[in-house]
């Protein structure tokens, strides 16, 4: 059993299944909730389960949004009961709106739910790559209670990035980070990673 408990994948696509591999694969308990669990190859060989976004919350104590960020709403209103007192985990990126966060949104639609964001600033191609020259990037996050952070950075480091924290709920920041990253997305390709360096 996972020290973080069980992670709720809901959406298998690009950020979802590359994410939702990576944490099994690292020995988390992950469970997809796809709207056609039946025919999702997602977990692939790694062990990962596959259910009803209904089962995923409910087997959940981390539930990470990888959907379009346009049903975000829809997700949350049929959930909400469920998703209560369990931390969400925002990868989504709600575009051309200049928030891209779904924060507000959480604390108003699950008002006991926790909130955290990650892995909306690069790419999907980074988390399937994440090292440079044999040296892992970094990958920012917030949290609101400190007391997730354990839990975000052991996420992020099955990933095979590092945590690099942002402050304490600060969402917008991690918005910046995205927009902060796009030039250089746009020069030098998707896989294009972060790395902090220090004494
Ligand atoms: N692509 C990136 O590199 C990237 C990077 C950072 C953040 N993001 C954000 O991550 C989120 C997902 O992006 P993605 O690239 O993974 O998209 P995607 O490949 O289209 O996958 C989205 C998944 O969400 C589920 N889904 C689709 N429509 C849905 C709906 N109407 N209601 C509920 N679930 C639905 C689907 O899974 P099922 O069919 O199994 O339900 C689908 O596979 C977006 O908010 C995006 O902004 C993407």
């Amino acid at each position: 059993m996972s020290e973080i408990g069980t992670t709720a994948v809901i959406g298998t696509g690009n950020i979802g299944g590359t994410l939702g591999r990576a944490f099994a694969r690292a020995g988390h308990a992950v469970v997809f909730g796809s709207r056609n669990p039946a025919a999702s190859e997602a977990a692939g060989d790694t062990g990962a389960k596959v259910a009803t976004p209904e089962e995923a919350v409910a087997a959940a104590d981390t539930v990470l949004l990888a959907i379009p960020a346009d049903d975000v709403q829809a997700f949350l209103r049929t959930h909400a009961d469920a998703l209560a007192g369990k931390l969400v985990l925002d990868a989504t990126n709600r575009f051309p709106l200049p928030v891209l966060h779904s924060a507000d949104l959480v604390r108003a639609m699950v008002p006991t739910a926790r909130y955290a964001r990650a892995f909306n600033s690069q790419a999907w191609e980074t988390f399937a790559d994440p090292r440079w020259d044999g040296e892992p990037g970094h990958l920012f996050y917030t949290v609101f209670d400190a007391a997730d952070a354990p839990t975000v950075e052991a996420l992020i480091s099955a990933v095979g990035l590092v945590p690099a924290f942002a402050g304490l709920g600060r969402p917008d920041l991690l918005d910046a980070a995205l927009f902060l990253m796009v030039p250089a997305y746009e020069t030098h390709g998707r896989r294009t990673g972060l790395r902090l360096v220090h004494d």
